[in-house]
């Protein structure tokens, strides 16, 4: 029996730098539509199982010891590792394949909190998404951006008392399928989206939030305020937890912007971030926390492991700092990366136009996201 590890002990080994290989075994075009990647680079090889096969020797001779194999369920990469392992390479291989990383969701708490109320972001490698869940123990908490995987959150709230009152999705995502609208049926509560990225219209039981909007946690200190800020999409809303953190969705990142043309109306949008950016997240207190809903690169990652930063902190990217609506708007329109494919598709799940199989939603919910206007801003 081959050595294997979990999609979650993974995680953690990259990040303390204790891996040093991955050997993706899955096809040419599985290994590029998404990779596994954590918060430190690792070089990566991909090498299709039917090749290690014809030339076993010698690729077990390229590899490292303390290499993990991968391919997409875990059944071949065993194989290769059992191999190598009667060669006298120690490998491990990946329990569950790429499809056990797409799910894997790890927590951390966001410190700088005031009492009563805590923040829980949950990084999702696979995407490089974020999805977050801010309560107060023993009363409520709310679940913002949720994935597919709801049993992270629900267990979360569960381990500190809290009942989930409301769901939350800042915009229709266009990069991952959201698990928001199913979150909110399965638990009976209110689910929040904004209509505006909908054509106007939400085919399932939605609540929108306006500015200004307060939701309850159920303790009379807590406020979380929905701030209204268009941009990346038209109807982008922020939830501003007790004057502290901002849930900013993909208004802006660590290092850089949402993009603003996957709606289809990138000028008129990249104005609307211009506003959104200068007349509502300028006058904030410059401490307030910014936690986004993505990260391009791990260089936005801190030392404790958050993808986050401070107001202050964002506005040192040179772009943020054009007080010239057209040249902001001219810079990001034409530095825009092309937008996948799946994009659209997506879009049309998230805001209940589309309801293709559940195979089809697992294909159309697999690679790195692609939501920032441009990763070098900073
Ligand atoms: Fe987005």
């Amino acid at each position: 029996m081959a050595q294997t590890v979990t999609p979650l002990q993974l995680f953690q080994e990259i990040a303390e730098g204790r891996i040093t290989e991955i050997l993706d075994v899955r096809n040419i075009d599985e290994f590029e539509a998404g990779q596994v990647e954590g918060s430190r680079p690792v070089p990566t090889r991909n090498v299709p199982v039917y090749r290690v096969f014809e030339d076993l020797e010698d690729e077990c001779a390229r590899t490292l010891d303390d290499a993990v194999v991968i391919c997409g369920q875990g059944n071949g990469s065993e194989l290769v590792a059992e191999e190598f392992e009667q060669l006298g390479r120690t490998v491990r291989s990946l329990e569950g394949g790429t499809d056990a990383w797409n799910r894997l969701l790890v927590p951390f708490e966001i410190s700088g909190v005031p009492a009563p109320v805590r923040v829980w972001q949950f990084q999702r490698p696979a995407k490089a998404c974020l999805s977050y869940v801010v309560g107060v123990p023993g009363e409520q908490c709310i679940v913002i951006d949720p994935t597919r995987q709801p049993q992270p959150y629900l267990d979360l709230a569960a381990e500190h008392g809290m009942v989930v009152s409301h769901v939350v999705d800042t915009h229709v995502h266009a990069d991952h399928i959201s698990g928001g609208p199913a979150l909110a049926a399965d638990l009976g509560v209110e689910y929040h989206l904004p209509p505006e990225d909908c054509g106007g219209i939400v085919p399932f039981p939605n609540r929108p939030l306006k500015d200004g909007d307060v939701l309850d946690l159920g303790s009379a200190q807590v406020r979380v305020m929905s701030m209204h800020l268009p941009g990346h999409t038209p109807g982008t809303i922020a939830l501003l937890v007790s004057e502290a953190v901002l849930l900013v969705g993909d208004t802006v990142f660590v290092r850089g912007l949402g993009r603003p043309d996957l709606t289809g109306q990138a000028e008129e949008l990249a104005r609307d971030l211009f506003r959104s950016v200068h007349e509502r997240l300028r006058p904030l207190d410059p401490r307030t926390i910014i936690a986004p809903a993505h990260w391009s690169t791990s260089e936005e990652i801190n030392g404790d492991g958050l993808v986050v930063t401070t107001l202050d902190d964002v506005f040192t990217a040179t772009l943020l700092n054009e007080r010239a609506m057209e040249r902001f708007v001219e810079e990001i329109v034409t530095s825009l990366p092309a937008a996948p494919e799946s994009y659209d598709l997506i879009r049309l799940v998230n805001s209940g136009r589309l309801e293709p199989p559940e195979d089809e939603i697992d294909i159309l919910d697999v690679g790195r996201n692609q939501c920032a206007a441009s990763t070098s801003l900073a």
